[in-house]
Parts: C-alpha cells; sequence; structure tokens
C-alpha cells in the first residue's frame, strides 16, 4: 500500500519509529535498550516528537522513562502511565483513556480497548498501569494506522474497523502472550486493513507464531490484505 509519505521503521517486537509526512519523529511502545530483535546501528534514538506506549509491561515500555527524558516528545498514553512517567521526569504528558480522541501536532490519536494485563515495573516493583490499550492514528495524509498493543482478537475490532477504518493494522502473532497467527487473522476478517504488519514474534523462542503460518490463516479464512513482513531495522 501507498503510505504517501509516511516512513516506518521497525524496532523489532512492538516497537516501530513512524516520521510523519510533515518530519516529526514518533515512537510506538518505546523498547530499544534490552530488545534483543532491535539491530545494534538502531539502538540509538536522536530525536523524538511523539510516545506513544500501549502499556506499561517493560517490553513495550521499558526506555519510555529514558526516552521521555532525553528528548522530550509529547507523551500520548492512558491517563495513569503519562502520571508514572510525569513523576519520573516526562514534561510534556497528553493523556487520555479509551474511547477517546485527541489531535497532537499533526496526528489525531484515538485510544481503543485491547484486552491484555497491565502493570509497571518500577525498579523490580509492579505498580499498577491503568488498563492496556490500542491507538489508531490519523496522519496529516489521511492515512490511518492501527497498532494493537498486545491483545487477544476480541469482537469489538468490529467497532474499530466501523469508526476509524484503519489502512493499515500492526497486530501481534507471536501467541502465548498475545493473538497467535490464527488469532490475529480473525483479527483481519473484523478489522478489514488494506494492510497488516506482524508483530510481536520471534523476539523469543516462547514467541512462535510465524509470519507465513498467518499467511495461511489469512488464506484459510479468505481474508484479503496486503500482508507486509518486515525485518527488524528495515524502514517502509
Ligand atoms: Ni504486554
Ligand atoms: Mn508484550
Amino acid at each position: 500500500m501507498n503510505l504517501n509519505g509516511i516512513k516506518i521503521t521497525w524496532l523489532g517486537h512492538a516497537t516501530f519509529l513512524v516520521v510523519t509526512p510533515g518530519g516529526k519523529h514518533m515512537i510506538l511502545d518505546p523498547w530499544v535498550t534490552g530488545n534483543p530483535a532491535t539491530p545494534a546501528n538502531k539502538k540509538s534514538i536522536d530525536r523524538l516528537d511523539y510516545m506513544l506506549c500501549s502499556h506499561g509491561h517493560s517490553d513495550h515500555f521499558g526506555d519510555a522513562v529514558e526516552l521521555a527524558k532525553a528528548h522530550n516528545p509529547k507523551v500520548i498514553a492512558i491517563y495513569e502511565l503519562c502520571i508514572f512517567l510525569q513523576k519520573k521526569g516526562a514534561r510534556q504528558i497528553a493523556p487520555m483513556n479509551k474511547g477517546g480522541t485527541q489531535q497532537v501536532g499533526d496526528i489525531k490519536v484515538s485510544m481503543v480497548n485491547a484486552h491484555h494485563s497491565n502493570t509497571i515495573d518500577d525498579n523490580g516493583v509492579s505498580v499498577p498501569g491503568g488498563e492496556p490499550c490500542g491507538f489508531v492514528i490519523e496522519f496529516e495524509n489521511g492515512v490511518k494506522l492501527y497498532h494493537a498493543g498486545d491483545p487477544n482478537v476480541f469482537g469489538d475490532m468490529a467497532i474499530i474497523r466501523e469508526l476509524y477504518a484503519p489502512d493499515i493494522c500492526m497486530l501481534p502473532i507471536g501467541d502465548l502472550f498475545t493473538m497467535g497467527p490464527k488469532e490475529a487473522a480473525y483479527a483481519c476478517s473484523l478489522l478489514k486493513p488494506k494492510a497488516v504488519i506482524p508483530m510481536h514474534y520471534a523476539t523469543f523462542p516462547v514467541l512462535t507464531g510465524t509470519p507465513e503460518a498467518f499467511q495461511k490463516e489469512l488464506k484459510a479464512r479468505g481474508v484479503s490484505v496486503e500482508l507486509i513482513t518486515m525485518k527488524p531495522g528495515e524502514t517502509r
């Protein structure tokens, strides 16, 4: 699909760096330093305008505090995560909750549901992080991107389709802690995106879902969607 000026770099697992058509830098689920899938030459981030966090698990949030302090991005997350980050030194927070939409600079962000769990590892102490969520981001060129976070498949993905009609979806396929290929294919039948980017697989041996298995499940279900399989570090 034509991203029309948006540049997406997969940093491995659920972490993406997205450059907007207007040149703003956004990170989704910031986890790079401890992320075994992030290539060494992509571990240092030199600029961030927006930071979006789906939940507080360390494989999505491990670098949130440091990156917020280093680059002063606008932090977009559920209320509890924003307050946590503010207490740790984030200077620009844009808290929200599920069902809400806000314009932040040149992006419009809607927070949507995600069935998962959510805690934050605060230096070895597990603290509550509010509820996990997903995001639908509408760019100034009209392209809409859904980052699901870490959910199972759930029926209200049909509502996400009806209300926001995302063009491109980032869906976990690794299984065990999230959807696997079968569930992700069902999710595509509900979300009906033009393109899907699988994520949250192969980072650790226990995440056994593969793009090949996902492709098979999509075919078996008769879902027509462009499957964009990226390599960690690759930009589209
Ligand atoms: Ni998680
Ligand atoms: Mn995860």
